[in-house]
């Protein structure tokens, strides 16, 4: 597996494994067919519901602690100061794990510059060793880089041929934050699997459409993390390195017609407060 360098001089392989949507025994069986075919870096976060499962997986999995990399998210709600520190504690238990390789900030709402601090501190403490923020846009990030000790090492956004903002990820590479690609097959947009821009170039390197647009990501420098049930799609999904696009056919998929969002952006810190007090993240199985 190939790797990115991130601003904090470490690195991160090129495809990770997206576990929203797995719960229980299914995101478990998930993890430990993605170890076995290769993966290391597995998202989570506190709202997937799916935190204990995932930390089984890698207990299950036999593989040492070090070679493995865990991502997990804080929810907007938790952001005060206090409660981001409680709830770094409470996903650590969560987990199993003594440390959480990467941590985010989920959305840009609420007390964003608290929370920070409460993630900076557990880098100090040793309970998280990178910090990376998602959903952020320029205008966000202008807001947090200058209060930053440690600066974020990724921004986690959509991106995705359908679904791509170049001049965000233009910016982000600017500042040296590495872009990391939510729903990078578009959740499995069929239009998008089956456009035939992607269709010929699967034709022309014997590939199929999903392994195009993942390479397109990771040509283009941006590290997508792809979720899924199934044995082969796994399994095909992290199989994109014997093989490049040609400049035209990365250009193509670049400039498909932009589609909807998988999950557009809902503005303000209320709608999240709500969602959040619908779940107890202590509850999940
Ligand atoms: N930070 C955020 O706000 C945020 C938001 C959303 C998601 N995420 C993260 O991003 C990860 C990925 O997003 P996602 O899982 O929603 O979307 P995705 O990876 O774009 O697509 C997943 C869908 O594509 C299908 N699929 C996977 N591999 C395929 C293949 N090789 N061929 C055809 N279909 C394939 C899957 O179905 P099968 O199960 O049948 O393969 C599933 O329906 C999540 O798991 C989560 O970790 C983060």
């Amino acid at each position: 597996m190939q790797t990115f360098l991130l601003n904090s001089g470490e690195k991160l392989p090129q495809v990770g494994f997206g576990t929203f949507n797995l719960k229980g025994e299914v995101c478990e069986t998930a993890l430990l067919r993605a170890f076995e075919v290769g993966y290391r870096l597995i998202d989570t976060a506190n709202v997937y519901m799916n935190e204990r499962a995932v930390g089984r997986g890698i207990a299950r999995s036999g593989i040492p602690r070090e070679e493995i990399l865990v991502t997990s998210k804080l929810w907007p709600i938790q952001f005060p100061y206090k409660k981001a520190t409680r709830a770094i504690d409470e996903t650590l238990s969560r987990l199993g794990l003594d440390y959480i390789d990467l941590m985010l900030l989920h959305k840009p709402y609420g007390d964003v510059k608290g929370a920070y601090h409460a993630l900076e501190e557990a880098v100090e403490n040793g309970k998280v060793r990178m910090i990376g923020v998602s959903n952020f846009i320029e205008e966000d990030l202008e807001k947090l880089l200058p209060a930053c000790t440690h600066k974020p090492v990724l921004d986690q956004i959509e991106i995705s041929p359908c679904f791509y903002r170049k001049s965000l990820c233009d910016y982000l590479i600017s500042r040296n934050i590495l872009p990391q690609s939510w729903c990078p097959l578009g959740s499995g947009d069929k239009k998008l699997l089956s456009d035939p821009v992607v269709a010929e170039a699967a034709n022309n390197h014997h590939k199929t459409p999903a392994q195009i647009v993942l390479r397109w990501h990771l040509e283009c420098g941006y590290l997508a993390i792809p979720g899924t049930k199934s044995p082969t799609h796994v399994r095909e999904n992290i199989d994109i390195f014997d093989f490049s696009l040609t400049d035209s056919e990365r250009e193509a998929l670049s400039n498909l017609p932009r589609g909807k969002s998988v999950f557009p952006m809902k503005r303000g810190i209320e709608r999240y407060a709500v969602y959040f007090q619908r779940m107890n993240y202590n509850r999940q199985t």
